[in-house]
């Protein structure tokens, strides 16, 4: 099958799954229904390919393509050589895109079928992954499954996490059929990590390219802000004696929001939760979340400590009181620059930073040399219904991954 073929037929299979009848965006949270189904497509994508796919116990994903003991003998290779994995993820945020992290797997997908129809034999293992939980859409942690592999975080912290419904992630695990002790993905034979994803920003489009390549990612993270006051009747109660923490934090959404771009930097009160939640009474309790992204460490502890000091500052004139818990906070990532520059060379792709997390993000700091392709997205539009990539720019993505893969397993 031509690769647009393939390419588009796997797209329209994956394009009903946790798709919302009335936003067109998709909710594809992980060990639920919708992601559930993406990962059994992926075993039998997989299995239609001849690859056999190993399930860890949380739910990450690989299957490995073996090099024929010619070739690798040929090329001089032991079977002890480490081999290369790439992929993405299948889990979307809430109201999500079609793209952020399927295209990553759909491709990988369609580049085996590319390198098999030019004939090519890998002399390495080359392995397709799926990472479980990459949002942090359900669970709060970004990249949870590469973290748990990473060791990054631990499966004793990792359980005990909530979903917004109070679900810990140890039943939620165990309700999805899987069962932790039975192991994580080994990452002893991944010499290289490559992820092709949509960009999320407006780089490629801009350059008037359909490809690149990535240099580092921005440090970001996660902080809840629990803002506590006084419930109290909306009408009775004087202005001048409310204790209103919803006042509090607009006021800190404000100043977050000034603050990042007065420093060139990024802040988001995307979500928030208030107790309880009436219309007719001053709430007892706003919990906010703030995901801020900086271009350095040092920028970001800055901005969050000034958005903190000014929250402060408005809850002593509030009478209301403030608690900051960081959930997520991922360090800068310098993916490795001479495999950039190797890989960059084969399509004369741009290496461009960006500000959105990956699993790439995650086992580069683990020490795996790590590559990311993008791929253009012609608004820049992303987490959000409307991210789009253009089929001809992800069949030039295919293509781009598939020149990669050629490159590190020959
Ligand atoms: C993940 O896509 C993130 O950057 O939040
Ligand atoms: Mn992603
Ligand atoms: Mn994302």
């Amino acid at each position: 099958m031509p690769t647009s073929a393939g390419f588009e037929e796997m797209w329209r299979d994956l394009a009903p799954v946790g798709r919302s009848a009335s936003s067109g965006g998709y909710f594809r949270q992980p060990w639920a229904t919708a992601e559930s189904e993406l990962r059994a497509w992926f075993v039998e994508q997989c299995a239609a390919r001849g690859l056999t796919v190993e399930t860890d116990g949380v739910g990450n994903q690989v299957a490995w393509w073996e090099p024929a003991p010619s070739v690798q003998e040929g090329a001089q290779r032991s079977s002890r050589d480490p081999g290369v994995l790439t992929g993405s993820h299948l889990d979307s945020v809430l109201d999500g895109g079609a793209y952020d992290g399927p295209l990553g797997v759909v491709s990988a997908l369609a580049a085996v079928d590319v390198l098999r129809a030019r004939g090519f034999e890998p002399s390495r293992p080359l392995g397709l992954g799926v990472f479980v939980e990459e949002e942090g859409s359900r669970f709060g942690r970004a990249c949870l499954g590469s973290r748990l592999v990473t060791g990054a975080t631990t499966w004793e912290e990792a359980r005990e996490l909530r979903d917004r419904d109070g679900v810990l992630l140890g039943d939620a695990v165990a309700d999805a059929g899987l069962d932790p002790s039975t192991g994580l993905l080994s990452l002893d034979r991944v010499g290289t990590f490559v992820e092709l994803h949509v960009e999320q920003g407006r780089d490629l489009v801009d350059r008037d390219v359909a490809v690149g390549l990535a240099s580092e990612i921005w440090p970001h993270g996660r902080w809840r802000f629990d803002f506590t006051g006084q419930a109290n009747h909306a009408g009775t109660t004087r202005m001048e004696d409310r204790h209103d923490p919803m006042l509090t934090y607009a006021m800190t959404a404000l100043a977050a929001n000034k603050q990042a771009r007065l420093s060139g930097q990024r802040a988001t009160f995307g979500r928030i939760a208030v107790e309880p939640n009436g219309t007719n009474a001053v709430p007892s309790l706003v919990t906010a979340w703030l995901d801020a992204r900086a271009s350095s460490d040092d920028d970001l502890a800055t901005l969050v400590e000034a958005v903190r000091r000014q929250a402060d500052d408005r809850a002593g004139r509030d009478g209301t009181s403030l608690v900051v818990t960081p959930e997520s906070v991922s360090g800068s990532v310098a993916f490795d620059a001479d495999l950039a520059a190797r890989l960059a060379s084969l399509g004369d792709w741009p290496i461009i930073p960006t500000q959105a997390g990956h699993d790439a993000g995650i086992l580069s700091a683990a020490g795996i040399p790590t590559a990311m392709v993008f791929v253009r997205n012609p608004t820049g539009v992303s987490h959000s219904p409307d991210e789009h990539a253009e089929t001809a720019d992800c069949l030039a993505g295919v293509e781009a991954l598939a020149d990669v893969l050629e490159e590190l397993t020959r």
